[in-house]
């Protein structure tokens, strides 16, 4: 058996020989399905999720670039919408890579999108004119999924940028998730003034969560979402210093047209690796390179 690959003008879908399949949509190189080999969805999807490019999509794994949240104070960014707009623009599909074609032996697929100044709109140019390019690839194993991105700047003057992968997990029950891996670190509360405080202890959600952390333990020291004491996910990030952890509970939920259905914050967590305290500032010609490897 082989990986079957199929893709149209919106989207790219991969199939392991095991069975494992993900999507990935052109609009925004947003992962929307991550299935293991007997169909289960690993991410959580909105139910309401717009697919069809008219807002960026709530659920799977949105990218952040190049601007995490809305940044008033840094006046390269300042006028762009929330979270940039690398998750609203529409990336190229610029092929694949299997392990038959590789010779590695394992049972892999990558795929390959990419998103220069060229694709973006006018109004996007204008609020952001930096020539740069985005190399973004995602690679499927039958017990992973991994996502990385490079950022270069094509231009002859310096930027800053912000990079994050916006990643919703699908949970049973998020009463019983716990996070560890991120014991004794800082971080700033953006449900709390933007207090800056420091983590005891596990992780656990029992009401709105919007934390900004930065692992004392560094990128490679595994954050590792458990239910019910099951390890079930296991985020290790590359270069990514910054891990958020958002869950936007009842009235969040409530508030949010495309989130559905609106008890469905019980069955997500956000873990998001980037590099989103402070700026990345890429020097002409210089590329940025961050990753993570999610494993189940
Ligand atoms: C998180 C932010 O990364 O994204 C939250 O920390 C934000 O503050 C959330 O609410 C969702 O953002 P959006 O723009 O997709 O609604």
């Amino acid at each position: 058996a082989q990986v079957n690959i199929t893709h149209d003008n919106s989207r790219v879908n991969a199939v392991l020989p095991s069975g494992e399949s993900i999507e990935v949509l052109l609009y925004g190189a947003t992962v929307t399905s991550w299935k293991d080999r007997a169909g289960n969805e690993r991410l959580w999807l909105s139910d309401a999720a717009k697919l069809d490019g008219s807002k960026a999509v709530r659920g799977g794994i949105p990218l952040v670039f190049p601007v995490f949240g809305t940044a008033p104070d840094h006046a390269a960014t300042s006028k762009l919408p929330q979270h940039g707009f690398a998750r609203t623009s529409i990336w190229e599909f610029m092929g694949s890579s299997t392990s038959e074609s590789t010779g590695k032996s394992d049972n892999s697929v990558k795929l390959d999108f990419g998103l220069s100044q060229s694709n973006l709109t006018d109004e996007s140019k204008k609020l952001w004119p930096h020539p740069f390019s985005l190399q973004y690839s995602v690679t499927l194993t039958p017990d992973s999924l991994g996502t990385g991105m490079v950022i270069t700047n094509q231009g002859d003057q310096p930027f800053e940028a912000q990079l994050l992968m916006h990643t919703y997990l699908r949970v049973k029950d998020i009463t019983k998730v716990s996070v560890t891996g991120l014991e004794e670190s800082d971080y700033v509360d953006k449900v709390d003034a933007a207090k800056t405080k420091k983590q005891s202890g596990t992780v656990t959600i029992s009401g709105e969560t919007d934390r900004v952390y930065t692992p004392a333990k560094g990128p490679s020291h595994p954050v590792v979402v458990s239910e019910g004491g099951a390890a079930t996910f296991t985020v290790v990030r590359d270069n990514l210093d910054d891990v958020v952890v958002w869950n936007p509970w009842i009235e969040k939920a409530a508030g949010m047209g495309d989130f559905e259905p609106k008890d469905g914050y019980k069955n997500m967590i956000c873990i998001e690796a980037g590099a989103v305290k402070g700026w990345q500032k890429l020097e002409a010609g210089d590329a940025f390179e961050g990753a993570q490897v999610i494993s189940v």
